[in-house]
């Protein structure tokens, strides 16, 4: 049997557990969360919509870990989101403890899976559940590159009423104030962004990519963004257990790639049947590359002040 379990039933882990039930690919999806009577309220209202939407899998609302075990991919989505105001390191301290605890249990029932970590701050966390989860670098990674980059494609598409379909573009770095949008690998219609925008407005797109998470915290005021960022971790899932080596931003351990090792760090990578299997090395501009160094540094620093966190 296939299974998928969704760790959260927030907005974040609904919202993944619906998108991938509908796309009806394994017989099981297990959506846990520590409020009685959440997950199964959502299972069952999700359950009753598969003879309208026309697909079998059947969700598991739980509060119990127990019933996650034996899964092949499990999508950690618990802990807080931000306040308006608030930065994803903001909530380093709260959801460590709240991600050890749940990677621990996670792990010891389902040693096999996959895990894909969401929650904030990205890098961080993923760093955290690899650590706890002792598993091999390969099978953890998060989620950050897809969502950063569907955003910076819509902005794309609005700026240049290019077809939304028609855009190609890339952001690899962290999920926060070093995330490095990559205007050289992008696209508009074919033709390379940088001949179809100027330096200006790139620079806009880029910094309101960078900003737009918390663009949807100010105007949401309480929760962040769930829509785009499920899609993100949805695609994800797929291409583990379809084992498609699709390519995508992930954020991945790296091992000298970019001349970057030792970090979890948005690198574009393929994404198969044991999680990343290889990370690509594009052609970056030297900015870029310097932007990326940046940012492995800054995740680094953070990464040690998170061990000197007493997580309980
Ligand atoms: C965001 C959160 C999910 O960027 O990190 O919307």
């Amino acid at each position: 049997m296939s299974k998928i379990t969704v760790v959260g039933a927030g907005k974040y882990g609904s919202t993944t557990v619906q998108r991938l039930a509908e796309a009806d690919l394994v017989d099981e999806i297990v959506m846990t969360d520590i409020v009685e009577g959440l997950p199964q309220g959502l299972a069952l209202d999700m359950n009753q919509s598969r003879s309208v939407e026309r697909y079998r899998t059947k969700v598991v609302g739980t509060n119990d870990y127990g019933d996650a075990a034996g899964s092949d991919v499990v999508v950690i989505t618990a802990g807080l989101p931000r306040k308006p105001g608030m930065s994803r390191m903001g909530l380093l301290e709260v959801n460590a403890k709240i991600v050890k605890q749940v990677t621990g249990e996670i792990a010891a029932g389902s040693p096999d899976a996959v895990l894909i970590v969401v929650t904030n701050p990205l890098d961080h966390m993923t760093t955290l559940a690899a650590e706890v989860s002792g598993f091999p670098k390969g099978r953890v990674m998060g989620q950050a590159g897809n969502l950063d980059t569907a955003r910076f494609i819509h902005f794309i598409s609005e700026k240049t009423g290019a077809d939304i379909l028609d855009v190609e573009a890339l952001t690899l770095g962290s999920h926060g104030a070093t995330m490095v949008p990559v205007p050289s690998q992008c696209r508009v219609g074919g033709r390379p962004l940088t001949e179809v925008l100027d330096g200006n407005e790139i620079e806009e797109l880029v910094s309101r990519t960078r900003q737009g998470g918390a663009e949807i915290v100010g105007l949401l005021k309480t929760g962040s963004a769930y829509y785009a960022p499920s899609a993100a971790a949805a695609k994800m899932v797929r291409a583990v257990l379809e084992d498609s080596g699709e390519q995508m931003p992930v954020c991945a351990w790296t091992g000298g790639e970019y001349g970057i090792s030792d970090v979890y760090l948005g690198v574009p990578a393929k994404v198969g049947a044991g999680g990343v299997t290889e990370i690509i090395e594009m052609d970056l501009t030297d900015d870029e590359l310097a932007a990326l160094g940046e940012a492995a540094s800054a995740v680094k620093e953070k990464v040690d002040e998170l061990h000197s966190l007493d997580l309980g």
